[in-house]
Parts: structure tokens; sequence; C-alpha cells
């Protein structure tokens, strides 16, 4: 359609990618054979197969076993740069992306390698397309604090790389105040902050990332529309948003497009972003987004243009960078 075109055109950021979660099948197939890791799958089709969930954790059991065909500094600047081209070609023209470190050091993977292999991916992406980016290192919330704290250690000789903390895995059961020490020496050391909150956890789980964590940008964030308390407060903040349909829908965080909030967020004036979260698993990349969830609940040339603005304003470019982009 008219409205498809459009979006293909329009330049974005992408603000919520999980660069583990941007692993093709195809790619996983290769390098488990470069490497000689074994697959629980004997084809490309069998893996797509599989990739039918009823919640979070459903995904992300099969999520952190894809992973295991990453080993070296190769494959995570070949997975890099693979999310790259397909993000150009949506014309995204800047990305902040999260890796799950804690995925990768658990398995023997060493910090570095998989940070210098990132980096040169990003590095590549820069000078072959043009598409800039930043780096946020994602604390994974089922596992303690102490061992948040273990990986921001490991992170410290490499700080320059990134630019944020984030907080994700299974929300459920795993509150911000589980981290308000480790989100609170990140800020110390100059990062931004995200975290993961009411995709599947309750409001309060959202309050605490606002009030104990004091994030900079909230990941998700759907079920603040349950409590007018916080739709009021995020609405008065101008928190940005970065929402993922295509992976609401997947999770079965919403039963059908056509519910989902992202109307009513608008109505309510949140600063929203529209995001593919893992493209690889949930069966889009950016501009998928954009169309199918403006085909499912109409939204107008004008909110597709609001939204992609507000992709370059709620990155953490600094404000002459914004200015020049938007
Ligand atoms: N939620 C929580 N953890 C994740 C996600 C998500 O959407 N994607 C990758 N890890
Ligand atoms: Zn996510």
């Amino acid at each position: 359609t008219d409205l498809d075109a459009f979006i293909d055109g329009l330049p974005k950021a992408e603000l919520h990618l999980h660069i583990e979660g941007s692993l093709e099948p195809e790619l996983m197939f290769a390098l488990a054979q470069r490497n000689g890791v074994s697959i629980p799958f004997d084809s490309v089709e069998a893996v797509r197969a599989a990739y039918d969930f009823s919640n979070l954790q459903d995904f992300l059991d099969i999520y952190y076993a894809g992973a295991n065909v990453l080993l070296t500094r190769q494959d995570f600047e070949d997975l890099a740069f693979a999310y790259f081209q397909r993000a150009a070609a949506d014309n995204v023209r800047h990305a902040e992306i999260f890796f799950d470190p804690q995925t990768h050091t658990d398995r023997g993977v060493p910090f570095g390698v998989v940070v210098e292999g990132l980096i040169a991916g990003m590095d590549r992406a820069k000078a072959e397309l043009g598409v800039t980016s930043g780096l946020i290192l994602s604390f994974l919330r089922h596992l303690s604090e102490d061992e948040a704290f273990a990986t921001l250690e490991r992170a410290k000789p490499y700080l320059h790389h990134f630019i944020g903390v984030g907080l994700d895995s299974s929300e459920v059961g795993h509150p911000p105040s589980k981290f308000v020490r480790v989100f609170a020496a990140a800020r110390e050391v100059g990062l931004k902050l995200c975290a993961h909150a009411g995709e599947e956890g309750p409001p309060a789980y959202v309050h605490e990332a606002l009030d104990l964590l004091r994030i900079d940008r909230m990941d998700h964030g759907n079920r603040s529309m349950e409590d007018e308390s916080l739709i009021a407060r995020l609405a008065a903040e101008q928190m940005t948003l970065t929402v993922c349909p295509l992976s609401n829908l997947k999770l079965c965080v919403v039963k059908d497009l056509r519910d989902h909030p992202v109307p009513e967020m608008l109505r309510r004036g949140f600063h929203v972003t529209l995001n593919s979260d893992d493209p690889a698993y949930f069966g889009g990349y950016v501009n998928e987004n954009y169309r199918q969830l403006a085909k499912a609940v109409g939204l107008t040339r004008e909110q597709v243009v609001q939204i992609a603005r507000n992709s370059f304003e709620g990155s953490f470019l600094s404000e002459v960078d914004k200015a020049a982009r938007i």
C-alpha cells in the first residue's frame, strides 16, 4: 500500500533490538557447522517451525539455546553485520542494540571476544552502510544482582564501547528492585539506564523501574496502561517507550494486533517508538513492525512520522546529533 511504501522510505532509529535475537536460522546453521556445534534441529524449516511461543519463557528457552552457536569474535561480527544489512534495507540510520554478555560468559566465551566482535560489526556497518550504532549491556534478571555486578566489573575495560545498560529475560518474579545497587553503579560510571518493564510484569514493576532504577528509557511498558497514575506520569515525563508489536503478538502479550495498546498510548500523549526486539524469532524487522501495526490499528501517516521522529529523539545520541538527524 501507499502507507507501506511511505513507512519503508522513512529514516528511523531502532532502540530495542537484542542482537542475539537477530540470529536467523540460516546463520545459526552456518555457525553450527563452522564451529562444530550440534543443534537440535535438522533443517532451517524445523527451526522456524519451533518458533511457536505461548509466553516469554517459551521464547527465552529457545533463544538462549540458539545462542550456543556463537563462539568466536568473527561469529559476533557476522551476527552484528547481518543485522545491520537488514536494518539498512529498512532505512534504519541509527540502532542502539542490546547484547546479553552473561549468555556467553556463562558458556566460557570471554567478555572481550563478544564485545570486540560486536564492535567490529558496528564499525563495518558505519563504514559500509552508513548506519551508526551504540551498544547496551543487558543484565539477565533471572540471575542474581551479584552476577550483574560481576558483569559490570568485566565491562570496565570496555566501558567506552557502551552507551548504557539494560535489564531483560524472565520478568515475573524478578522485579527491578532486585537490581537497584547495580543500576546505581552503572549510572555512577556514566551509562544510560534502560529496563524491560511491564511486558509480562505488573504495573508495580514499571513504578519500580522509574522510582528505584531511575531509568532513562523503558522497554515495552505495555502493562502501564492498567494504571492511571502510571499513564499520567509516563506522559508527563515524556518517557520514551520502546514498543515491539510483533514481539507482543508472538509472545501472547496481546491476543491480536488489533488489540495493541499503541493507539491508546498515542492518545494519552506517550513518547512511543516501534522496534523489532528479536526479529529472527518474531517474524519481522522494524518496517514489518510499523506496517503490520499500522494496518491492524489504522495508524495515520502523521502518527507514523511522529513515531519515527520519536525514535531519534528517544535515542542516546547527543542533542546536536539528534537535531542533525531529525
Ligand atoms: N523480554 C525479555 N527478555 C528478552 C526479550 C524480551 O522481549 N528479548 C530478548 N530477551
Ligand atoms: Zn526486548
